[in-house]
């Protein structure tokens, strides 16, 4: 399905099939790898970046809270994410940008060396469904969220994704879309790739930082709901408060906003909410540049 892609790997662009490490690599047989994933969108100048700023801070981030430096700059990699788009000709789609120890380890769990980068532009299709999304049934999942002081929790690391792949399969066998994490205290955290939002009364609320990946669109929904005459709030949420609400969704940077439709025996409706609606509205003005006064959330792509 993929190769005809070119995927860029330390500083060249390999065949979609070449582009692999040992078995018994490091970032492999220990998942030590990182990564962070972000949209891009069409415009009349050629395709743009959604924030793509903020998604290699974070990656950057990710690296530093696990104590790992990466092979290349944020210059280099923004100049290899061009040099991808353009190999790949995306207008649409996404770029995931893994960073990982190529170096084969049998024993070792430290290594000295740096982080090898790869990047992939893959076009837009249907598993990805960029800036749309079916309505979506949650349920509690039986798993817990790992605890922030057993791996830091707002690094996007690989391997906290078995975490995410139990939730999701445990869901799935329950009948439903997505396994809401609660944190091990008890508290309403997020989806296996998810942020969650709520609406009660009127209000946005989300579950505050601490225990819950630093998404990107979460920050992205909560700069921009003030402007649109939303209010919002950073809380505890009690799985409860959840169940009583009058609207949820999740977001993500593939979908933006999904509207839940269901969750546990509760149905939801009408499906968008009103604030959820106008959300989902709000964002696609972005995209689509409608609305300037966000658009240096659009970043060029420099090819
Ligand atoms: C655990 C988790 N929460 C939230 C998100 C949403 O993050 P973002 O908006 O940066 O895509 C993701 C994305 O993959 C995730 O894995």
């Amino acid at each position: 399905m993929f190769e005809n892609l070119k995927v860029w790997m330390n500083g060249k662009l390999v065949p979609w099939n070449n582009a692999n490490v040992h078995l018994l690599s490091h970032g492999f047989s220990r998942a030590s790898a990182i990564f962070d994933v972000f949209g891009i969108h069409p415009s009349p100048d050629g395709p743009v970046a959604f924030r793509m700023d903020k998604h290699l801070e974070r990656f950057f981030r990710s690296a530093e809270l696990l104590g790992m430096e990466i092979m290349y700059d944020k210059n280099q990699i923004t100049e290899a994410v061009a040099e991808c788009v353009k190999a790949n000709n995306i207008k649409r789609g996404l770029i995931k940008i893994l960073g990982y120890y190529s170096e084969e380890a049998i024993i070792s769990l430290v290594l000295d060396s740096k982080l090898d980068v790869a990047i992939f532009a893959i076009p837009e299709s249907d598993e990805i469904g960029l800036d749309s999304a079916e309505p979506i049934s949650i349920c509690f999942s039986d798993w817990r969220k790992i605890h922030p002081a057993t791996v830091p929790v707002e690094a996007k690391a690989c391997s906290n994704y078995l975490n995410g792949m139990l939730a999701r399969k445990s869901a799935k066998q329950r009948g439903y879309d997505v396994g809401i994490f609660l944190t091990t205290d008890g508290y309403v955290a997020e989806g296996s790739i998810e942020s969650l939002f709520m609406v009660k009364d009127g209000i946005l609320k989300t579950s505050k930082l601490g225990n819950i990946l630093r998404s990107i669109t979460r920050m992205t929904i909560l700069e921009l709901a003030p402007k649109i005459g939303i209010e919002t709030k950073e809380t505890d949420i009690m799985p409860q408060e959840l169940l009583a609400a009058d609207e949820i969704f999740l977001s993500h940077t593939g979908i933006k906003v999904g509207p839940v439709n269901r969750i546990e025996d509760r149905v939801l409706s009408p499906v968008p909410g009103e604030i959820t609606k106008k959300l989902q509205q709000a964002l696609n003005d972005i995209i689509t540049f409608k609305d300037e006064r966000f658009k240096d959330w659009l970043q060029p792509i420099d090819i």
